[in-house]
């Protein structure tokens, strides 16, 4: 079965009655389930529990969070102090992907440069639609770019798949539409450069073997879900032409944050001479972090998540480990620059470092 994988998109929205659904990523592959955001606290639980996960997705739905509470305060959308408030209350729901700040502060901005309550009802609403579709135009144009690089790797396989490596879910399902590190693949796919991807399972959520599986499969690519440790066996053996990853946060100076395991990745595949990739849109660097180790904030979950198997109810069946054992759940590490071969982004591909980082994008605000 083949589908475009384009079409998909893990939220949307109903003009008519103003309403935001999103896919339940917590029941995939098993089930597709959709669930209505009618309320700020569907909201903020919804980005909390991962009902919706991955950087430009929490972001895009931070930003409706933003007009859920606009449109559903009354008297209070009024107060700008009230609105600051909630847009901090969803910003907190997970704290390492900036993605989630960035979107709801300008969502709130927009919101708060207008006076009436209807006129800012609307400009949330347009906001948040308009962060969406920048999102989606994002990941097409990451697409296009990261295609090169793919192309320039075939070109060395005399007709051989090209073999790359991803970890976690940086797939349409963490974005609007194809992803971050999967833009360039369904790319390669669709021109008819042959492909396979190494799916990380990505304990202990599952995100590769659950999402990154379902969307790949869906869409007709070839992969192979391996475990988390697996990469370096294959990259020693040359079964890995190139990393492409995703991340959540990266520093001005080229610092990566992305699921935990991902340095573990970046460091076998500077040992074995494999390019690493990571692919981002400009709304996941941080302008004002210069040290990714110090000063970007790793989430820790529920250590529930590591003791049980990804299933709920939490039953003794799917205890993984002896009842007493304690259990730590580090969701995310950082990759220093100096592993990265390069950033793809919606302008281009630089280098991960400031100066080039500086190049392609001389409009931002960077602090200090
Ligand atoms: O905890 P998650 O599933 O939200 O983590 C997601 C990732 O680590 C992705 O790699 C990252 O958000 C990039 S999304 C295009």
């Amino acid at each position: 079965m083949r589908e475009n994988i384009a079409n998909l998109r893990p939220i949307w929205t109903d003009p008519g009655e103003g309403t935001v659904k999103v896919i339940d990523q917590r029941k995939l592959p098993h089930a597709f389930k959709v669930m209505d955001l009618e309320t700020v606290d569907a909201v903020i639980y919804a980005i909390r529990e991962m009902v919706v996960r991955g950087a430009p997705l929490i972001g895009v739905t931070g930003a409706y969070g933003v007009y859920i509470a606009t449109a559903n305060g009354g008297d209070r959308a009024k107060d700008d102090a009230w609105l600051a408030g909630v847009a901090d209350r969803i910003t907190a729901a997970r704290p390492t992907a900036v993605n989630l700040a960035w979107a709801v502060n300008r969502t709130l901005a927009a919101v708060l440069s207008e006076k009436s309550v209807q006129n800012r009802i609307n400009r949330a609403w347009r906001e948040a639609g308009d962060i969406t579709e920048e999102e989606a135009e994002n990941s097409r144009r990451i697409g296009r770019h990261g295609l090169s690089l793919i192309m320039a790797a075939a070109e060395k396989k005399s007709g051989g798949p090209v073999n790359i490596l991803t970890h976690c879910n940086a797939g349409a399902l963490a974005c609007v539409e194809l992803g971050t590190a999967t833009a360039p693949i369904y790319a390669a796919h669709d021109h008819g450069i042959p492909v396979h991807v190494w799916v990380d399972e990505t304990r202990p959520l599952n995100q590769g073997s659950r999402l990154t599986a379902w969307e790949l499969g869906r869409h007709g690519v070839p992969h192979t879900v391996i475990t988390d440790n697996a990469g370096g066996h294959l990259m020693q053996h040359n079964m890995v032409d190139m990393v492409i990853v995703g991340t959540d946060r990266t520093t001005y100076t080229g610092d990566v944050a992305n699921k935990i395991g991902t340095y573990l990745k970046a460091l076998s595949a500077r040992d074995n001479h494999v390019p690493f990739y990571v692919a981002l849109p400009s709304s996941t660097f941080d302008w004002t972090i210069s040290d990714g180790l110090t000063g970007i904030p790793i989430e820790a979950r529920d250590p529930d998540e590591v003791r049980f198997a990804p299933s709920k109810p939490r039953i003794p069946d799917h205890l993984l480990v002896p009842e007493n054992s304690p259990a730590a759940n580090f969701a995310f590490d950082v990759t220093p620059a100096r592993l990265v071969t390069a950033f793809i982004t919606e302008r281009g591909i630089c280098q991960a470092t400031e100066t080039d980082i500086r190049r392609l994008f001389p409009d931002k605000r960077y602090l200090p």
